[in-house]
């Protein structure tokens, strides 16, 4: 075939072209030209449609990168619901679904389809007359977000269908991230000095919920579709089985590990081998599932609440591995406290790299006998702290010496002694040790603390090195042309660093307990103390009785606080800390002015104009309402501000009202 030279009758030839080869590499898996000869296909397209923009369509493979899209995304309601699974986790399990299954069905299915269970991100993908126009996330899996623009950008998400599509037609499949491009772009965030990325299926799932497509694109998704949802206009058919082979034709990727088995035994031996093979894939995988393949006895046995009864996913167990136990380290946190962790020869382990895998204590070091030199196993189950099992005594070196907790601090040279019966060791180097004090500040300047915006690790670790702070005090009186002469530090970010914090001064006795890092006295506990006292002098010299009389605090908080307070340190750094300017007593509680908003729950989210959120949170309490983090059924009224995101998209699918600042204001004036 010539090609054309009509600009229209030519780009069309290329898009089939390149849909064709689209198809070879993504469905079949038989790449039908080399990168190259593709990439040059696709410029020449790129090239027809810049000089000719009329010609531009929506299904184009040039169309696939689109502009940013707003924050929020929209709700979409899927046109079939998208349900769960129940799980299995053993032989008996599986084999009592399918005695369930039989009872129910009246007769044993006629075969199974077992299909493996990618971990990613489940999608629903709509197509009207051939072409994509939405890809939806699973959300409460009758509502989804719309994210179109970013499952545009995964090439194997047909943008057009091959052949004769129906009018409309639900596809559902999972978005992976390949092991091997999560690898990747874990060694360019290292390279750049950047967190690295926890797992594929959290960075797969990331990656569809970015603003930026361009982004979405660079991620190099994948999908694999595994189920049909809504369909108008298609053929009819019998079997599951026959639905994912019309899938292929119209261009989806189906998993070529699926197949269909006769009986359970069948199925168990499926589950064996799939596990065995679990790692021979580019993809994670966190189970089997397993489908009755006949759709008649699937409308048959039906579905309970929320997973249908005529499928179940057979869920792996966490997974194992060994690797070299390079050292022990230690760890001095926030309170002093050392522990010891396992720095390991990386492994990929349960959908992570594996360095550090913390070991509580000596105790525990010595209980497992894991020495350094070791070849250890190594376990993870899904979002879990990785854990040392244990050592393979076989493949121990010749006298592989134990591990103590060593005497000194490495990082202050200070002793380290044994408390709490020898179950917990601390360093005794106080602020003079540098890894506590690094850790103590990271603490005290953040989120949950005093919140002080831009003090994060890195900054810390700066003005530690650097001498220009010591203990927490020194924050409020850092010299500002002191900071300017930090590299890389501008008038800008030093003015918003000073900014956040001046307002930390005010913070109040809740957050500044909690960031004084007293053993046992978190967050919650922190406000109840302030609640009650109002003034961190008064607490300080409060008795043990009056501390012990206060709901949700025991004796032992009640002793950590008495040894902390009484500690001269400790008194020495408040008396510094009021001396800088923070304010140690809270104001006496606005009484209320009205109590018109009684029972009703808020949530607020975005930016209001007039007030801040402490503020909005104050005007609705002192009215008697309360204010919750997130959306939910009990959720009365979303406050929603400027730049309200995902709470807004929340409130709107289930129904909760919205006020934008002026219907807030005519609320709280009670009109
Ligand atoms: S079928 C009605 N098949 O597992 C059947 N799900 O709780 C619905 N998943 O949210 C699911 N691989 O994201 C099915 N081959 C597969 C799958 C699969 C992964 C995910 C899916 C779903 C979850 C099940």
């Amino acid at each position: 075939m010539t090609a054309s030279t009509d600009p229209a009758q030519r780009a069309a030839e290329l898009r089939e072209e390149i849909r064709s080869h689209n198809y070879g590499y993504y469905v079949l898996g038989e790449p039908s030209i080399p990168d190259a000869d593709w990439d040059d296909l696709m410029r020449e397209l790129k090239a027809i449609e810049a000089a000719n923009p009329s010609l531009v369509t929506l299904d184009s493979p040039t169309q696939r990168v689109g502009a940013e899209v707003e924050t929020t995304f929209a709700p979409v309601t899927h046109l079939q619901r998208m349900f769960s699974l129940d799980n299995v986790e053993s032989e008996d399990e599986l084999r009592a679904w399918e005695s369930r299954l039989v009872r129910a069905l009246g007769e044993p299915p006629s075969a199974y389809m077992c299909e493996l269970k990618i971990d990613g991100l489940a999608i629903s993908v709509t197509y009207e007359n051939g072409v994509m126009v939405r890809g939806a996330t699973r959300g409460d899996g009758i509502t989804g977000e719309d994210v179109t623009a970013n499952v545009r950008t995964i090439r194997s998400v047909p943008l057009r269908l091959r052949g004769e599509a129906p009018t409309v037609l639900e596809v559902r499949g999972e978005i992976y991230l390949p092991v091997a491009e999560f690898e990747a772009l874990n060694r360019r965030q290292e390279e750049l000095g950047l967190k690295p990325y926890v797992n594929p299926r959290n960075t797969a799932a990331g990656s569809v919920r970015q603003k930026d497509p361009t982004k979405t694109a660079s991620r190099n998704l994948r999908v694999w579709f595994y189920q049909l949802g809504y369909v108008a206009g298609g053929p009819q058919f019998a079997t599951h089985s026959d639905t994912m082979a019309w899938l292929v034709d119209l261009g989806f990727p189906i998993n070529p590990e699926n197949r269909i088995v006769a009986t359970i035994d069948d199925v168990v031996a499926y589950v064996d081998n799939a596990t065995q093979h679990r790692h021979d894939h580019e993809y994670e995988t966190d189970g089997i599932v397993i489908k009755v393949d006949d759709l008649a006895m699937q409308d048959k046995a039906g579905f309970t609440a929320k997973s249908p009864r005529w499928a179940t996913a057979y869920k792996l167990p966490p997974e194992e591995k060994s690797t070299v136990l390079k050292a022990i380290e230690i760890n001095v946190g926030r309170t002093g406290a050392v522990t010891p962790y396992a720095v390991l020869e990386p492994v990929f382990v349960g959908g992570v790299t594996v360095e550090h895998a913390t070991l509580h204590n000596e105790g525990e070091v010595h209980r497992k006998d894991v020495r350094p030199g070791d070849t250890v196993i190594v376990r993870r189950a899904g979002d879990v702290i990785p854990e040392v099992v244990g050592p393979i005594l076989a493949r121990r070196p010749a006298d592989l010496p134990q591990w103590n907790m060593p005497d000194r601090c490495p990082f202050c040279n200070n002793p380290i002694v044994l408390t709490d019966g020898q179950a917990k060791a601390r360093c005794t180097g106080g602020f003079a040790c540098p890894s506590r004090i690094r850790e103590y500040l990271f603490h005290f300047a953040s989120r949950g603390a005093m919140d002080i915006e831009g003090l994060g690790f890195k900054t810390v670790d700066t003005l530690l090195n650097k001498g220009i702070i010591k203990d927490p005090s020194d924050i409020f009186v850092l010299d500002r042309d002191r900071l300017l002469e930090l590299d890389g530090w501008g008038e800008i970010s030093v003015d918003n660093l000073l900014t956040a914090i001046e307002r930390a001064k005010d913070a109040g006795v809740g957050r500044l307990l909690t960031g004084l890092g007293v053993p046992l006295i978190g967050g919650t506990v922190a406000r109840t103390l302030a609640r009650e006292f109002r003034s961190l002098p008064k607490l300080m010299a409060a008795t043990e009785e009056e501390l012990g009389a206060i709901d949700g605090v025991g004796p032992e908080i009640v002793a950590s606080w008495i040894g902390w307070a009484s500690d001269p340190d400790n008194i020495h750094l408040v008396e510094r800390l009021a001396a800088a300017g923070v304010r140690l007593v809270d104001p006496d509680p606005v009484p209320p002015t009205s109590d018109h908003l009684t029972g009703k729950v808020f949530v607020i989210t975005g930016t209001l104009d007039g007030l801040t959120r402490p503020e909005a949170k104050a005007a609705i309490e002192s009215r008697g309402g309360k204010v919750t983090g997130s959306v939910s059924g009990r959720t009365d009224y979303l406050v929603a501000g400027a730049a309200a995101g995902s709470k807004l998209a929340k409130a709107e699918q289930l129904g909760v009202r919205v006020l934008d600042e002026a219907a807030f204001s005519t609320l709280l004036a009670g009109e």
